[in-house]
């Protein structure tokens, strides 16, 4: 819009080629160097906090991967689910008791305000952390783009709507990546977070004992897993308990959680059904394969949809703000 509306003013050639030249600059974009001057520390700072967190924690890498990718989905990576208050989306149903590390993202937020203050956005912080959580699991690196700005609203119901739940099949999960401009290898990619991390009884125990009304578990769920599972997650249980999503290597950013799915141990039925279930064959199938088999295929993958992910509708420019506190608004 802006470059069609400077397009009109240039008559000549040249006219024309200088106005191109002036939208460029002032074109608020993402870019890796946008804190170089402003605060030449930040990523050193962020890696710090992340270090520090991890070391008293090691699944605080998971859950703040997760917080970014709930950040992202719901009115674009705005720092929006850090916003406290009970319309937020830390009460929407896929986050309410789940979402977790908050307070880690306020650490690392008064740690970057202390060295350079009313710069950096908390939605900028929190993509750095989800990078470095990644990088400090094993994982793969890449440069983050940087320059997003906080936004001035929660949206509780974007949340819920917007959000993939464990339950959904793959056209509907699919749904709401489209939604967000991702496709579907960024699905299979990016599902490939559930490496690490955990995930709550109530979350997978509809596999466990009557799937479907069937009166059985889950048949794509290997059989010693689903005994292990019953054990935990009994159907009197309140749901609450946890167990590792990557059952061979929590703590491990690795390809197992693909190697998982070909032995029948995804825990979540959305993870399962992208090698199991019948529209997988056509589909997400022979990605899972490609994954399970080539780590480097897999991080590649990883690292595009992660960008992808990260560049969902940023605040740019003088949109939204810089917050101080990213728990709040600037009043
Ligand atoms: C494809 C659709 C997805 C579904 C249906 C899904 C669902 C879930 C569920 C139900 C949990 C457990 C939550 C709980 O028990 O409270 C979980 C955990 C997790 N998810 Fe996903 N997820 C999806 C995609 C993603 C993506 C795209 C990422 C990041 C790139 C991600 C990263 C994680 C991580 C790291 C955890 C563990 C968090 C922790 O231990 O604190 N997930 N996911
Ligand atoms: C909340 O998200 C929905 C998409 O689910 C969107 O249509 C709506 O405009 C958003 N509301 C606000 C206040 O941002
Ligand atoms: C399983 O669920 C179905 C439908 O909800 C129900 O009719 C059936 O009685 C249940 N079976 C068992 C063994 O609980
Ligand atoms: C799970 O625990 C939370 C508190 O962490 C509690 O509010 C919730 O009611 C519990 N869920 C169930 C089903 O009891
Ligand atoms: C993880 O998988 C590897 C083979 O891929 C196997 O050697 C190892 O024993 C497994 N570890 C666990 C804890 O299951
Ligand atoms: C693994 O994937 C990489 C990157 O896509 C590719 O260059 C390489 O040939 C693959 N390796 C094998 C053994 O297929």
């Amino acid at each position: 819009m802006e470059a069609s509306s400077c397009r009109l003013k240039g008559r000549f050639a040249l006219l024309m080629i200088v106005f191109l030249m002036l939208c460029g600059a002032t074109r608020a974009q993402l870019t890796v160097d946008f804190y170089k001057s402003s605060c030449p520390n930040l990523l050193r700072i962020v890696r710090r906090e992340v270090v520090k967190a991890i070391k008293s924690e090691m699944r605080t890498a998971a859950s703040l991967l997760r917080l970014h990718f709930h950040d992202c989905f719901v009115n674009g990576c705005d720092g929006s689910v850090l916003l406290d208050g009970s319309d937020g989306e830390q009460f929407a149903l896929p986050n309410i008791n789940s979402l977790r590390r908050l307070e880690v993202i306020d650490s690392i937020k008064s740690a970057v305000e202390n060295s350079c203050s009313g710069v950096v956005s908390c939605a900028d912080i929190l993509t750095l952390a989800a990078r470095d959580s990644v990088l400090l699991s094993g994982g793969p690196t890449w440069k983050v783009l940087l320059g997003r700005r906080d936004g001035l609203v929660a949206n509780k119901t974007g949340a819920d709507k917007g959000l993939p739940a464990p339950f959904e099949n793959i056209d509907g999960i699919l749904k709401k990546f489209t939604d967000v401009g991702l496709d579907l290898t960024d699905v299979v990619a990016l599902s490939g977070a559930h490496t690490i991390g955990f995930a709550r009884c109530a979350m997978f125990n509809n596999r466990l004992f009557n799937f479907s009304g069937s009166g059985s578990p889950d048949p794509t769920m290997e059989s010693r897993m689903v005994s292990d599972l019953q054990a935990l997650c009994p159907l009197t249980d309140d749901g609450n308990k946890t167990t590792v999503l990557d059952r061979n290597s929590t703590d491990l950013f690795d390809n197992h959680y693909y190697k998982n799915l070909l032995n029948q141990k995804g825990l979540l039925e959305s993870d399962q059904i992208l090698f199991s279930s019948a529209a997988a064959q056509s589909s997400t199938k022979s990605l899972v394969e490609d994954y399970s088999s080539n780590t480097t295929r897999f991080f590649e993958d990883f690292v595009r949809a992660m960008i992808k992910m990260g560049n969902i509708s940023p605040l740019t420019g003088s949109n939204g703000e810089i917050r101080k506190n990213c728990r709040v608004v600037n009043s």
